[in-house]
């Protein structure tokens, strides 16, 4: 009898020990949630760091820089940004431009001066622009006296094309682009200047769309 109970006690003794052990063997689930994401972690594909770089650095963009001293070439700048969806720049004077400076027809006007001498540079109050995001520039100023204004020579001297497009483009009375764009990038001395255009001031996003789908 004595015998018996013996062995029930062992019996009870290692049932309970075995509670004890599956509990332990048992991970808990904070214990499984850790050791999944360690797998996981351990599993993850390795990242090509030279397609991270792709994906995260900004497509390069489009300026329209220009310079208008009555604001029509500034109306078809504005076209030409919203056409492309392009950053628009001014560059102003810093001594801005009065009728009398702009009188054509009097020989001793400011502009007539400038003009007149190819190495005049007219200073500009528009803050510098970086062009490091960008891969076309639009560049945009009314034609005095069959060129472009002195102050565009500013400009594109103090610039660094290196590797961008450059398009030209230009408003006049009458005139034809001429040798401005020529001129222009003679003077910039980098930069893929493409052939610029002439447009009337009241040309349409129509018109300056097709124009630039023709150059692509
Ligand atoms: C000093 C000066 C010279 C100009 N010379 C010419 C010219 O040679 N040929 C022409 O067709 N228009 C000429 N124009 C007219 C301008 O090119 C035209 O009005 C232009 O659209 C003005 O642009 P903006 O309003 O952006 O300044 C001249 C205007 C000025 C003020």
């Amino acid at each position: 009898m004595k015998k018996i109970h013996y062995l029930s006690v062992a019996l009870m003794l290692a049932l309970g020990m075995s509670g004890c052990s599956s509990a332990a063997s048992v991970p808990s689930e904070e214990a499984a949630v850790s050791s999944v994401s360690e797998a996981e972690e351990s599993e993850a594909p390795e990242v090509n760091p030279a397609a991270e770089k792709e994906e995260t650095e900004p497509e390069k963009g489009i300026l329209v820089v220009y310079f208008s001293a009555t604001g029509t070439t500034k109306g078809i700048a504005e076209k030409i940004a919203s056409v492309t969806g392009g950053d628009l720049y001014e560059i102003t004077a810093a001594e801005e431009y009065t009728e009398a400076d702009l009188n054509y027809n009097d020989s001793n006007s400011r502009t007539t001066h400038e003009q007149d001498d190819p190495s005049v540079r007219p200073e500009i109050s528009s803050e510098t622009i970086s062009l490091d995001g960008y891969s076309t520039v639009y560049i945009g100023y009314p034609i005095w006296w069959g060129e472009e204004p002195r102050i565009m020579d500013t400009f594109v001297e103090s610039c660094d094309f290196d590797g961008i497009t450059v398009i030209p483009f230009c408003t006049s009375g009458s005139s034809g682009i001429g040798r401005s764009g020529k001129n222009l990038a003679d003077n910039a001395g980098s930069g893929n200047w493409l052939e610029g255009r002439r447009f009337d001031g009241g040309a349409s996003e129509e018109e300056i769309s097709s124009w630039i789908s023709e150059m692509q």
